[in-house]
């Protein structure tokens, strides 16, 4: 296969992975954009297998199955609710293969085709090479700490020590003079220091970041990822990773721009951490305040006889898998002559989308589902808010008192409504770990049961 075809067919690749994108950016051609994706990458992985210097097939064709296969599966098992966690966890294996093909190049660069005139590597293979290893290595072992955060397998809660900042600013500053050195002397010894300090450096960053904040720690590992790859992309001469490694490094950076927006928190508050933590642990006392309790009965009969019902979605919807039952229980009510729209904040669930993608799989119609801005100011005239599973998003506090942590986010105004439903498990908070002021307002009823149950209940009474 000619260089100018491999240069055209990575081109195409690079069209398809920007459409790709363009059609991510909307539920309805969300679909569209999954599958040009696709074909883009199969484009590139085949037009590189068959490149002339790639002399036997037997590794690669062994590692699609087998990678292929374990992809499958996962892919067919995991929960709408464990994608952070997944995500995660494919990230670090993004670093891991950034620094260990960087260990492959630095220890048989001829086979890389990277040795300059004099026989050894050039200055800028270097460079190159020692980005790749550091953006992967403190992306592999940051990814590890955000996956053991998000699945539990550790606490959500921030670690901090005296010191810690300056520590990484050492470690920081170390890792730059070994880059600096290793472009003067390829020694190993400094190769795999730089490595290690990396590791260790991404372990550091992460453990302070509390569990509120894991997703957009998950974002900008994306983003790392991808600038790993660029970088490794610069050193194989590889234009198709380099295009793609920027396109996920600048989509990651742009989506973790959003998203700390959405929460109103700087990013670098974010990543300076120490913010969220366990629910159970950070919830103040919540006293015995006084709430209104209802039933599945009640619920029903409020809705009914209303005019205009909006549906808030969180991320207790996801949790129970309420999704289905709610697009049924919405059926009947839009049968009694109600009307119904869903609205969608910006950060509901754990994930960019999470909400679009659950009622998308119910097969609610785009049309009925607003976000923030185009809805808020329709709670006012609405009859019924139903929150099914969402709490921080509703939180009049993020609004009202500056002295909340989550003051400036900005929310759904579901309390402008005439009366608010509730669909929860029990009075405790939501993600952020604070109480919500709204679950004892006079225009408020609790309905405490498992968001799917509590649904179905209401459909029946209907
Ligand atoms: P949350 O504030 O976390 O509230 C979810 C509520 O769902 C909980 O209070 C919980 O109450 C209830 N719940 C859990 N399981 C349930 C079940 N099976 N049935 C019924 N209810 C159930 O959720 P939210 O309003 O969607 O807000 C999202 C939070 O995550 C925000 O704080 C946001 O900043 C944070 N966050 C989100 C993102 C993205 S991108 N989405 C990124 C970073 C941070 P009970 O335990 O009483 O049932």
């Amino acid at each position: 296969m000619s260089a100018n075809f491999t240069a055209l067919a990575y081109l195409v690749s690079a069209i398809l992975f920007v459409l790709a994108l363009r059609g991510l950016s909307s539920p309805d051609s969300s679909r569209r954009g999954n599958i040009m994706g696709m074909a883009g990458m199969a484009i590139a992985i085949i037009v590189t297998i068959l490149r002339p210097d790639v002399l036997s097939y037997e590794w690669i064709i062994g590692g699609i199955v087998v990678g292929g296969a374990i992809g499958a599966v996962i892919a067919q098992r995991i929960a709408m609710t464990a994608m952070p966690q997944l995500v995660a966890a494919f990230h670090s294996l993004v670093g891991l293969a950034a620094v260990l093909v960087a260990a492959a190049a630095f220890y048989n660069p001829d086979a890389y085709g990277i040795l300059g005139a004099n026989g050894e590597l050039t200055v800028l293979s270097r460079v190159e090479m020692s980005i790749g290893i550091v953006v992967g290595a403190i992306t592999f072992s940051g990814s590890i700490i955000a996956f053991t955060k998000l699945q539990g397998l550790v606490s959500g809660n921030p670690v901090i020590f005296p010191g810690q900042h300056f520590v990484n600013l050492l470690i920081g500053l170390a890792i730059v003079a070994l880059i600096i050195w290793f472009c003067l002397d390829l020694d190993p010894t400094i190769f795999w220091a730089m490595t290690i300090l990396a590791f260790v450096i991404g372990f550091l960053i992460i453990i302070p970041i509390g569990g509120a904040d894991m997703p957009v720690v998950v974002s900008m590992l994306n983003s790392y990822s991808g600038w790993a790859a660029a970088g490794i992309g610069f050193t194989l001469e590889n234009t198709a990773l380099i295009i793609v490694g920027a396109l996920v490094g600048s989509s990651g950076a742009i989506l973790s721009y959003i998203m700390c927006k959405a929460m109103n928190r700087s990013f670098f508050s974010v990543i300076l951490g120490g913010f969220g933590g366990d629910t159970a642990a950070a919830g103040p006392d919540k006293g015995d305040r006084p709430y209104k309790a209802g039933s599945a009965d009640d619920a029903a009969f409020i809705m009914k006889n209303a005019g205009k019902v909006i549906i808030v979605p969180g991320y207790g919807l996801a949790v129970a898998q309420a999704q289905h039952a709610l697009r049924e229980m919405v059926d009947a009510l839009k049968e009694e002559g109600v009307e119904v729209v869903y609205a969608i904040h910006p950060v509901a669930g754990r994930m960019p989308g999470h909400m679009n993608v659950l009622l998308a799989e119910a097969q609610v119609p785009y049309d009925e589902v607003f976000e923030l801005e185009e809805i808020n100011s329709d709670f006012s005239g609405a009859d019924v808010a139903l929150v099914v599973g969402a709490n921080d998003v509703t939180n009049p506090a993020a609004r009202d008192d500056p002295s909340s942590p989550i003051y400036g986010m900005p929310i759904l105004d579901v309390d402008k409504a005439r009366t608010v439903l509730f669909v929860k498990r029990s009075m405790s908070s939501g993600y952020a770990g604070i109480d919500n002021d709204l679950f004892y307002k006079d225009n408020t009823m609790m309905l405490l049961a498992d968001a799917k149950k509590m649904v179905e209940d209401i459909i029946k009474a209907l």
